[in-house]
């Protein structure tokens, strides 16, 4: 596989490393395990959160308690018709890091042709409500519409406070079978079994980060919406997501690659999928280019039409069945087999994955090129553990002149 661009597929060689071979020498053997064992600690040090994102969400709490300000509406009175108007270009994101999505909401208004056009909606977890709000309430951008919404604020129906329940006990209990797993192996993993460390990343056990099944729910008034994970960078005008033609699909994402031929831009089916399984569907094709996560846009009134949402509790129940063999812990697994049949392919250079593992350098035009960059991985740019130059397309989103980011010592 040779692509000549590397963060990703630099990623990928390490993260893919070949499995546990009778044939390896000796010596190769404990260089391999080594490296196992580091990737594994790289992984154990992105769970922390850092000392500064801790202050940034206490001082600015605090701000929400007592500047009035802070606790402003938003959006004000007169742009609230906007949050339901579909003649808007609407973008979700459900985060609970406010640095990170000051940064995809600066990002993405700074690059925009029509700033004000766009809306945004951020829904967050209760106790990040109020700093998210103070920070946005603080920190107008332009023309562009933000909407902070916690998730005690909304009044579901009895049938999807249950659903989404049920959806999350099973994934903490995916979580942590491989968790547990890992432990009891003592490092002592199989190759093939690398991607069993997504069940350290703190992505793995967050609500916010599996709420995303839950869209046509959380904004009944949409029908199409750009949704991006808080860990991207914006870097262009991205107003043409939302008259790009679906085909009547339901989601459109970055299927194919820019790497060149035979090399995907995130990953292959089978490296989500345990294929000897009898229930994964024999007709997927183990060796094609999974869909990429990160940035997509969603038709939701399609979505609503169909049943999407119950085909996924339908593969959460057939994992916990089957003693959680189906596939490797994370989002995206149970998305590839729900929306099979659902998505419809946009121009790889919409989204450039891969940013958050071991990269290089490398590729620097791919980068600049792309629409999106996603830190999908261990190493967020907010963490001290990424490459200092790719970071940086991140971090000179931050804005440094703010007095809660000087005084938290953001990134310093
Ligand atoms: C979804 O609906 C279609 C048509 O009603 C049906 O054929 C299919 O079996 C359903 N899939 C699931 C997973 O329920
Ligand atoms: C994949 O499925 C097969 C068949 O059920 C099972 O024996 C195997 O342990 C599973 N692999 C993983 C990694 O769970
Ligand atoms: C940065 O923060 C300062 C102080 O809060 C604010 O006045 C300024 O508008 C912000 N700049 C941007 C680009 O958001």
């Amino acid at each position: 596989m040779n692509c000549g661009l590397s963060p990703l597929l630099l990623a990928q060689s390490l993260i893919l490393l070949p499995s546990s071979d009778s044939q390896l020498l000796g010596m190769e053997q404990k260089v391999q395990s080594a490296k196992k064992r580091e990737l594994m600690y790289w992984y154990l040090a992105s769970r922390g959160v850092p000392k500064s994102l801790h202050c940034l969400c206490l001082k600015l709490a605090e701000e929400y308690a007592v500047n009035a300000m802070a606790r402003s509406c938003l959006p004000p009175p007169e742009h609230v018709s906007r949050l339901a108007d579909t003649s808007f270009n609407h973008i979700v994101l459900l985060t609970d890091n406010v640095l990170a999505a000051s940064v995809v909401i600066s990002s993405t208004v700074e690059n925009a042709a029509n700033p004000e056009k766009l809306v945004f909606h951020i829904v967050t977890d209760k106790k990040t409500y109020s700093p998210m709000h103070a920070w946005f309430a603080t920190n107008t951008l332009k023309s562009a519409v933000v909407e902070v919404k916690g998730l005690h604020q909304y009044d579901w129906s009895q049938e999807v406070n249950v659903g989404v329940k049920q959806m999350l006990e099973i994934h903490h209990l995916i979580c942590s079978h491989y968790y547990n797993n890992l432990k009891e192996n003592d490092l002592d993993y199989g190759g093939e079994h690398q991607n069993f460390l997504e069940a350290l990343s703190p992505s793995c056990l967050s609500l916010m980060n599996h709420l995303r099944i839950y869209i046509p729910e959380l904004f009944p008034e949409l029908n199409k919406i750009a949704f991006l994970d808080d860990d991207v960078v914006v870097q262009h005008d991205i107003s043409s997501l939302w008259t790009l033609d679906l085909n009547g699909k339901i989601v459109g994402a970055v299927v194919d690659s820019w790497c060149g031929e035979n090399c995907c831009p995130g990953r292959k089916y089978k490296d989500y999928l345990n294929f000897s399984h009898p229930v994964i569907p024999s007709h997927l094709d183990q060796d094609s280019c999974a869909w990429l996560s990160g940035m997509n846009i969603f038709d939701l009134e399609a979505w609503r039409r169909s049943n999407i949402t119950s085909s996924y509790h339908k593969w959460l129940k057939l994992s916990l069945n089957s003693g959680f063999t189906l596939w490797q812990p994370g989002v995206l697994p149970p998305s590839l087999l729900a929306f099979q049949g659902h998505v419809h392919p946009i121009d790889p250079l919409w989204q450039v994955a891969g940013l958050g593992y071991r990269s290089s350098s490398a590729g620097g035009q791919i980068l600049e090129a792309a629409a999106v960059l996603h830190f999908n991985g261990p190493a967020k740019p907010w963490l001290e553990i990424g490459s200092p130059e790719v970071r940086s397309l991140w971090s000179r989103h931050v804005n440094f002149s703010n007095s809660f980011i000087q005084k938290c010592r953001v990134l310093h």
